[in-house]
């Protein structure tokens, strides 16, 4: 007997506030062609005062249980994958498991910035392949928009607020049964981390910083770390790049998709956008897409669906699930 991590049901959450490329080119020296041409994006939402990472989080959170039919008593696990925490410590996970109603469970965040998502699907996986736990919330959500330099045109056009959420349920199966996330795979390099960082934060004079990246240098290595992730989640299940049903990646920039998209011989409508409406919503994104192929009806069952990202570290990952 073994068990495998079955994603029961999906949730997401925007604030209401939306923000176009118009609107933002009025007090940033950038315009609406610039942005679409270079990244895909025509606008993003941004949280409103007060209402921060644990409030969109638990929002999302709430819809996935709900979908999944399940109670949040019943989760024995709450991870948040986050960049912008409510506070530098306690844990946005644990403001969420208060928020649910829930008195027993864990729950904790997980850093891995634009990764963060597929790193905290990948130790809730772990958890149940270990027998751990049964029901786990693994959440994405970020108001990006707090720690963006808006003087900054390289960077503030890009990201967006919002959050994403799933359920995983432990199913019990025979070893070797190719169920629900067939695999995870991370990676990450710490020499490349000054390519996209905060310039705050405990160990410096200021205490939360804003984002600062070296653009063309990042997309390089997502270029490159994407499409070799990729292929070793295939390789790792004996699978195609033609077998993939749905690919649900990062969503950072249209361009990057479209090469990984690509690369992987797939249609554009295999691939589930969200970056024009969302932006770079950071841990969240790739929760945000997924649910959005959920409840529109393009994922269904039996399908093989391909999740991955990259972000500062740099960390990348990916993600391959048997619907
Ligand atoms: O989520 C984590 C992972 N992050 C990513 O994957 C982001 C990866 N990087 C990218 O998506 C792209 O590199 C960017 C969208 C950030 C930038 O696009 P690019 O095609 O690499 O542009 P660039 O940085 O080479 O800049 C080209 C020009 C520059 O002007 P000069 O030097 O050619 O005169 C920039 O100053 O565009 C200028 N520029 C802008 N112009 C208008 C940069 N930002 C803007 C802007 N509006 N917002």
């Amino acid at each position: 007997m073994a068990f495998r991590s079955r994603i029961t049901g999906t949730g997401s959450h925007l604030p209401e506030k939306i923000l176009s490329n118009a609107e933002l080119a009025k007090t940033v020296d950038t315009t609406d062609e610039w942005i679409v041409e270079r990244t895909g994006i025509r606008q993003r939402h941004i949280a409103r005062e007060g209402e921060t990472t644990a409030i969109l989080a638990y929002q999302a959170g709430e819809k996935a249980l709900e979908a999944a039919g399940i109670e949040a008593s019943e989760l024995d696990l709450v991870i948040v994958a986050t960049t912008t925490p409510d506070n530098t410590f306690p844990s946005t996970a644990t403001k969420v498991q208060a928020m649910l109603g829930m008195d027993s469970g864990a729950a904790f965040d997980v850093q891995a910035v634009c990764s963060g998502f597929i790193y905290a699907l990948s130790i809730a996986d772990n958890f149940v392949r270990a027998g751990q736990a049964k029901n786990i919330l693994v959440i994405g959500a970020e108001v990006f928009s707090r720690i963006l330099d808006w003087e900054d045109r390289t960077t503030c056009v890009l990201f967006g607020d919002g959050a994403g959420a799933v359920v995983l349920q432990a199913e019990e199966c025979e070893e070797g049964d190719k169920i629900g996330i067939l695999s995870t795979h991370l990676h990450s390099d710490g020499k490349l981390r000054d390519l996209l960082y905060t310039d705050g934060g405990p160990g410096t004079n200021s205490t939360v910083g804003h984002v600062r990246m070296l653009g063309r240098e990042v997309f390089r290595h997502a270029v490159t770390n994407l499409a070799s992730v990729v292929v070793e989640a295939l390789e790792a299940n004996n699978l195609e790049k033609s077998d993939i049903d749905w690919l649900v990646p990062h969503q950072a920039n249209k361009r990057i998709l479209d090469s990984t998209a690509k690369k992987l011989g797939m249609n554009p409508d295999q691939v589930v956008i969200t970056v024009d409406r969302h932006a770079n919503t950071s841990a969240a994104s790739v929760p945000l897409a997924l649910d959005t192929a959920v409840r529109d009806g393009r994922i269904q069952k039996g399908q093989l669906v391909l999740m991955e990202a990259m972000g500062g570290g740099l960390t990348w990952g990916a993600a391959l699930v048997r619907w």
